[in-house]
């Protein structure tokens, strides 16, 4: 049977980590597999669930209990949240697992798991129904380097707790890899990676040129358009987008610091403000009193952006990010310069560095004793810099090219489903 005619029969399972930050990339990884014939079955827990009918595409679906819903609060600690996901959905997923490929009746479509290493628990259950393993890795190729290497318990950036351990050795242990980056932004570190985890490695990304949209934002975000009108009306490259991701924190100083710098930069800005960005606060907005009468129709803020769409509008001509992957990948690689402030993960600090060192396509604040000077004057910097700017459309049209036909990532896409109906 020729490829395309075996493609039509092969089915993905797709078991994303129930974080933004992690869905986002694997629901992209759907779209880009799809639009190659291979079918598409989602498990999701049921902490942050998208809707299915936000898919445009027709997948299947199955939710298990992850417990996160009996929990009073989610945990606030990434750590322990992460730890009780990862023994709350165990027995859920196997049983969910035996249920999909018990209904296949021997026919055997099903050819691979695609799931985030940071599920530990899922190789003994998919060695039991001999299922093969493919991960998807959410940050950049250095940082699974890093990880990799025997040094990193001497690693000052990198606090590593037994999920992160667990983690590699989970890679490791996978059939293959997928990785959200591509071989001109990040040869060398792939390189090293295939040595040190070897097995087969696909970078395609960048991820989100597979997708015109996240699915996720469709269920964080009733209605995109006052904030694209209001992005209609400004000038081009003008706007300031700030967004600190789906998990990171700040504290009221730092909070506080970070109004006054974009009040007293004089630049448009349109600000994402999570109910939960100020820790100990219940409703960050509220500590914005007069923010909003002060800097008048020249801000925006809003609880959450369709970030995809905010970061391809003409009139947005920087971002100040807190340097989680995605945020960074999907600024660098549609020519939108970069303020990185890492906050949380220490994947963070390594992304803040090549932004600044490696590629130079932006700047660094450090979050430690920010304070509104320093950031008035870093974005004044970056909405003035037109080296990084002319890099940038550089970067931008390398990336486009890569997922292109004939491009890097196409091609490692098209491995990638040659291995996948090899499975
Ligand atoms: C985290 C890590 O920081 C990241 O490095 C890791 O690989 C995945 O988990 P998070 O901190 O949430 O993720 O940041 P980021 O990686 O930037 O992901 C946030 C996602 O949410 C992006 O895809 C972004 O487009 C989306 N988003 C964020 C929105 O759509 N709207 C918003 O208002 C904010």
């Amino acid at each position: 049977m020729d490829r395309d005619g075996m493609k039509k029969m092969k089915k993905v399972i797709l078991y994303p980590l129930s974080a933004i930050g992690h869905m986002n990339p694997m629901f992209h990884v759907a779209e880009a597999l799809n639009s190659k014939g291979i079918s598409i079955t989602f498990i999701l827990t049921k902490y942050n669930s998208p809707n299915p009918s936000s898919f445009s595409t027709d997948y299947s679906f199955h939710f298990i209990d992850d417990g996160i819903a009996a929990m009073e609060t989610p945990p606030s600690n990434p750590v322990a949240f992460l730890a009780a996901l990862n023994s709350n959905s165990r027995q859920p997923f196997r049983d969910c697992l035996e249920s999909i490929l018990g209904s296949e009746k021997g026919e055997k479509s099903v050819a691979c798991l695609i799931t985030d290493p940071l599920w530990v628990f899922t190789r003994a259950i998919s060695e039991e129904f001999g299922l093969p393993r493919i991960m998807l890795h959410t940050s950049t190729a250095a940082d699974l380097v890093i990880l990799s290497s025997p040094d990193v318990l001497q690693h000052d950036d990198y606090p590593v707790f037994p999920e992160i351990i667990a983690m590699v050795e989970e890679v490791k242990a996978s059939s293959g890899l997928i990785c959200n980056s591509y071989e001109e932004l990040e040869g060398p570190s792939l390189n090293t990676l295939r040595q040190n985890i070897n097995i087969p490695v696909f970078p395609i990304g960048p991820l989100h040129k597979y997708s015109k949209t996240s699915a996720t934002s469709s269920f964080l975000l009733k209605d995109k358009t006052p904030i694209i009108k209001w992005l209609d009306n400004q000038p081009p490259k003008s706007v300031l987008y700030v967004s600190f991701g789906s998990i990171a924190t700040i504290n009221k100083a730092e909070f506080e610091e970070i109004a006054c710098g974009l009040a007293n930069s004089n630049q448009p800005f349109l600000w994402v403000i999570r109910p939960d960005l100020v820790h100990g606060s219940e409703n960050s907005q509220l500590l914005l009193e007069d923010f909003e009468e002060k800097v008048g129709e020249r801000g925006r803020i809003v609880t959450w952006a369709p970030q995809q769409e905010v970061l391809t509008h003409t009139a947005v001509g920087g971002a100040f990010i807190h340097g989680g992957w995605n945020s960074a990948m999907e600024s660098i690689s549609e020519g939108v310069p970069v303020i990185c402030m890492p906050c949380l993960f220490p994947d963070q600090k390594t992304i803040a560095r090549h932004v600044t060192d490696v590629w130079r396509v932006g700047l660094r604040v450090d979050r430690g004793g920010i304070e509104r000077g320093q950031v008035e004057e870093v974005i004044k910097r970056l909405m003035g810099d037109q080296e990084i700017r002319e890099r940038l459309d550089e970067f931008k049209g390398t990336a486009d090219k890569c997922v292109s036909h004939g491009g890097s990532s196409y091609e490692s896409l098209e491995k990638l489903c040659s291995f996948i109906l090899s499975l």
